[in-house]
C-alpha cells in the first residue's frame, strides 16, 4: 500500500520502468522540467494518438455511428470505476471536478437550519456551489485550518456530533499544500453521524490510492485534466451506491431518462430517472475527450497508482532535506498518511525563486506564498537536481 514506503531495489525497478515512459509518452519531458501537474497533466502520445483518430473519424460523422459513441462512453464509465474501485452504475462522466459538486450541493436532502461543513482554504470549486445554499436558510461553516495550514481533522470530526451538520465536504488533497485527507477516518466518522461526505477528488485521485468501496465516500467528484493525464472536458462523478436512486439532479440531461437509448421514440416520454448514475448526466457529453480519458486512463491502469505514489514522494525527499538544511519551511505534511504528490515549499522570497525557475524552464506553481512542486510518473530525480540547484542559487 501507498502508506508503506517501497524496498530501495523495488523503487529502482518503478524509476526504471517509468524511465522509459518518458520517451515514448511523454518525450516533450527531454526540453523541459515539468513539475506542474497539479495545474495540468500532459497528454501521453497514445492518447493523443486516440483523439487524432478520433477526430479524424469526426471529420465524417457517419464514421461513428451512434452505437459506437455510446460504447465508447461505457468504456470511460469502467476505467473511472476500476480506477478508483466503484462499480460501473456507480459512475457519471462528467465535463469537470465543478460538476459533481454542485451535484452534491443541489441534490443532497438539505434543508434550513442543516449546515455544511467545508474546511477553510479549500479551492473555491469546493466552495462556491455550497455558499449559494445560504440563500436557502442553509449554514456553510468554514472550519478553521489547523496552525500548519491543513484541515484540522479532530476539529472537523468533533464539529459532526451536531446533528445540524448534514455534509462534511473536503478535497482528497489540498491543492496549496498537499495535505492528503484521512478519509477512512472521515468516512467512518460522517458515518457515525449520518452525515455525507463530498470530496473534491481531483488533486489526488491518480497519485494516491483510493478504493471508494473501502472508504466511505458519499459523493466524489474529479476531473480528468490534471492527474488522470487526459482531456480538459473529461472527468467523472462517483455516486454511492445506497444514493443514486436516493438523488434527484437538479438540472438534468435528455438522456438521464428511462428509454432514452432508443432514439426512434424519443417522444414518448417518460420521466423516470434511470436507475444507475448516468441520471447525473448531461448528455451530449464530449465524446472525444471521454475517448481520450479512457485511453490515458488505460495506462495509469498500467503502471499503478501505488507505484506512482511511490514513485513521487520519492522524488520530493531531496527537497525536503534541502529545505531543512537551509532553514526553508515545508508546507506540506511529511507523515506517509498524509503525503501526496504535490509538495509545496515557501523560500523567503516565494515570487523571487519561482522567476528564477521559470527562467531555468522549470515549470511548476506559486500558490498562496508557496512553490508547489507537483510531479508525476515521468518525472525524475534529476529533474529535481535542477529545481535544488536554481534555489540554491538564490540563497
Ligand atoms: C482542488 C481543486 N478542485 C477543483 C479544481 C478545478 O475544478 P474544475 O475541474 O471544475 O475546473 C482544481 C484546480 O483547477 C483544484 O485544485
Amino acid at each position: 500500500m501507498t502508506d508503506i514506503a517501497y524496498h530501495p531495489t523495488r523503487l529502482r525497478a518503478v524509476r526504471d520502468t517509468f524511465r522509459a515512459l518518458r520517451a515514448t509518452e511523454f518525450p516533450w519531458t527531454a526540453d523541459t522540467v515539468y513539475l506542474n501537474n497539479a495545474s495540468i497533466g500532459p497528454i501521453p502520445e497514445r492518447t493523443r494518438r486516440a483523439l487524432d483518430e478520433f477526430t479524424a473519424k469526426r471529420t465524417a460523422p457517419h464514421l461513428l455511428p451512434d452505437r459506437e459513441l455510446q460504447a465508447g462512453l461505457q468504456g470511460a464509465r469502467h476505467s473511472v470505476a476500476r480506477l478508483i474501485g466503484a462499480d460501473p452504475a456507480e459512475v457519471a462522466l462528467a465535463t469537470n471536478t465543478s460538476h459533481g459538486l454542485n451535484l452534491a450541493a443541489r441534490a443532497l436532502p438539505l434543508k434550513p437550519g442543516d449546515v455544511v461543513l467545508v474546511s477553510d482554504r479549500e479551492f473555491p470549486a469546493n466552495v462556491y456551489p455550497w455558499l449559494l445554499l445560504e440563500k436557502q436558510g442553509i449554514g456553510v461553516e468554514l472550519a478553521p485550518c489547523g496552525a500548519e495550514g491543513w484541515p484540522d481533522e479532530d476539529y472537523l470530526v468533533e464539529r459532526l456530533h451536531d446533528p445540524r451538520v448534514r455534509v462534511l465536504a473536503v478535497s482528497f488533497v489540498q491543492f496549496s499544500n498537499g495535505y492528503r485527507a484521512d478519509l477512512d477516518r472521515l468516512g467512518a466518522a460522517c458515518r457515525a453521524n449520518g452525515t455525507f461526505l463530498v470530496v473534491d477528488g481531483i488533486q489526488g485521485v491518480g497519485n494516491s490510492e483510493l478504493d471508494v468501496h473501502e472508504t466511505p465516500v458519499d459523493i466524489l467528484a474529479c476531473g480528468g485534466q490534471k492527474w488522470l493525464l487526459s482531456p480538459w472536458g473529461s472527468g467523472f462523478v462517483y455516486v454511492r451506491r445506497e444514493l443514486v436512486p436516493a438523488l434527484e439532479p437538479a438540472v438534468t440531461g435528455w438522456m438521464a431518462f428511462e428509454g432514452t437509448d432508443d432514439f426512434s421514440r424519443l417522444t414518448d416520454y417518460n420521466p423516470t430517472f434511470r436507475p444507475d448514475a448516468r441520471r447525473f448526466e448531461m448528455v451530449t457529453l464530449p465524446y472525444q475527450d471521454f475517448y481520450g480519458m479512457a485511453e490515458s486512463l488505460q495506462l495509469l491502469a498500467g503502471i499503478g497508482i501505488a507505484d506512482i505514489a511511490q514513485h513521487t514522494r520519492a522524488l520530493h525527499e531531496p527537497v525536503l532535506k534541502w529545505a531543512d538544511e537551509n532553514g526553508v519551511r515545508v508546507v506540506s505534511p511529511r507523515d506517509e498518511a498524509h503525503r501526496s504528490a504535490i509538495v509545496c515549499i515557501a523560500p523567503e522570497r516565494p515570487a523571487e525563486a519561482y522567476h528564477a525557475l521559470k527562467r531555468a524552464h522549470v515549470v511548476c506553481s506559486l500558490r498562496e506564498g508557496a512553490i508547489r512542486l507537483a510531479p508525476h510518473c515521468y518525472n525524475t530525480a534529476e529533474e529535481v537536481e535542477r529545481v535544488l540547484d536554481v534555489l540554491d542559487q538564490l540563497e
